[in-house]
């Protein structure tokens, strides 16, 4: 199996390009299947999870075609591909596609929406917590769909003549479930209000693009998006936003070593929260006309409690990257995680580092120490593995980080990112 070694103690500096957002390339990616016309997507990373989905929309009948790869800054672009749903071969989404990642039962909405039938297998993905579909059962009923389960599936069937436009409120934002009922709510009869839509730049980017393939959609960045149902969609060429989680995480790992990165195609706008926090801890952040500049701070890095929140707040998906930061702050911080119930998996991990955090429900309390020591880890969720990275990077000594199949998952050349910025860090084969 895979792993990471790297050796800590080098201040990151130089340019490193962010790719294109996972998080809006999966959602992006599964409404081609709204379409019976070719949606072309740029800026797509090379990702384990993009290969996934590139598998499970293959069984529903689309066929997906690199174009060209544009190499772009050090050879590490994202890919361009072409995605063709003429009819859809299958509407049902089988457990051993569907259980690898979560986002693959997002095809519900277009399956619906277009074929007005889907058999979904309930979805896996990140151990983080619960992570239910009510939400999205309840939007997609809302829109007159009827829904059964059955074995581990969810079955959903539209009414005759399709989805029906309403009215529907979630009770807690969530980035999935508006996804999915956005794009079921694009091919409806009549018009759709969604309230307490979550306002992630994910879901601007997918409205945008659904709007490029014909769909009528307003309130774009707000809670309180409106769908007007449209007969068909067409075709589009459209680019995937900038990973702002990817941002985030570099801009930690600068902060931590004392560093001074160019991170270049970030857009600071969209982790406002997260550059703001670690202005706080003494960073220096400078939007430049190619990206976001980080400084590490002159001095001790300073602690500052944060509280997990929907966007504009600051990501649950920088909790873990932040905490890493924060282990070697001058003082004591506190974070609290308020989107899973269970996503501090990465707390036992760190303390192998000499880290000094102790959790009590959703809160966890972090002691800043000296010196982080180099240590044998291992990876448990996406984001959770980046927290080790950047632990590692600060440490003293050699660090090894197992199972590091998570961090393949959502981020691109990780380890050449990283080099090309002076780390000491390489894949071992075994
Ligand atoms: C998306 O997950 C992201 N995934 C996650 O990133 C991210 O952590 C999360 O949003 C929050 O920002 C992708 O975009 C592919 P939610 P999602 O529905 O949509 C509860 C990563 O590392 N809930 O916004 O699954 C849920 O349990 C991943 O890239 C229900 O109770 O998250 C959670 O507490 C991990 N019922 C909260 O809502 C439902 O039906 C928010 O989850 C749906 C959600």
């Amino acid at each position: 199996m895979e792993r990471i070694r790297l050796v800590g103690g080098h201040a990151l500096s130089g340019e490193l390009p962010i790719s294109g957002a996972k998080n809006a390339a999966l959602p992006l990616m599964i409404a081609s299947l709204l379409t019976e016309e070719e949606l072309v997507l740029r800026n797509v990373p090379r990702l384990a999870d993009v290969r996934q989905l590139n598998l499970i929309l293959e069984n529903h009948g689309t066929s997906i075609e690199p174009v060209d790869s544009d190499p772009g800054f050090n050879g590490m672009g994202g890919q361009t591909l072409r995605f063709n749903t003429p009819s859809i071969t299958s509407t049902t989404a089988p457990y051993d596609l569907v259980s690898a990642m979560r986002a693959s039962f997002w095809v519900i909405g277009p399956l619906l929406a277009r074929e007005h039938e889907a058999k979904v297998s309930l979805p896996g993905g990140c151990a983080i917590g619960t992570r239910p579909v009510d939400f999205y059962l309840d939007g997609l009923r809302a829109l007159g769909a009827e829904i059964e389960l059955d074995e581990g599936y969810v079955i959903a069937r539209a009414p005759k003549g399709g989805l029906v436009g309403a009215k529907l409120r979630f009770p807690k934002v969530s980035v999935g479930a508006t996804h999915v009922v956005m794009m079921a709510a694009t091919l409806a009869n009549g018009t759709t209000i969604i309230e307490n839509a979550a306002q992630e730049p994910e879901i601007g980017n997918l409205a945008e693009c659904l709007i490029a393939l014909g769909a009528r959609i307003s309130g774009i960045g707000t809670p309180r998006l409106v769908i007007e149902g449209v007969e068909k969609l067409g075709g589009a060429t459209f680019e995937v936003l900038p990973d702002r989680i990817e941002t985030g995480t570099y801009a930690m790992a600068a902060a931590m070593t004392g560093g001074n990165i160019l991170l270049r195609g970030a857009r600071a706008e969209n982790l406002r929260a997260a550059l703001d926090v670690l202005e706080l801890t003494g960073a220096s952040v400078t939007d430049e006309d190619d990206g976001v500049r980080i400084i590490g701070p002159n001095g001790p890095i300073r602690p500052v409690d944060v509280e997990t929140q929907p966007f504009p707040g600051f990501p649950t998906d920088l909790q873990a990257q932040f905490m890493a930061l924060m282990t070697r702050s001058a003082g004591v911080s506190k974070i609290k995680e308020t989107i899973f119930e269970n996503r501090f998996m990465h707390v036992a991990e760190l303390a192998r580092f000499g880290a000094d955090i102790s959790v009590d429900g959703q809160v966890a309390t972090i002691r800043g120490v000296n010196e982080l020591r180099g240590a044998q880890v291992m990876a448990t969720d996406l984001r959770a593995s980046v927290s080790l990275i950047i632990a590692g990077l600060a440490a003293k000594g050699e660090t090894i980080v197992n199972r590091i199949y998570h961090l393949d998952r959502g981020f691109e050349r990780l380890e050449d990112k990283l080099r090309a910025c002076g780390a000491e860090i390489e894949r071992l084969d075994a």
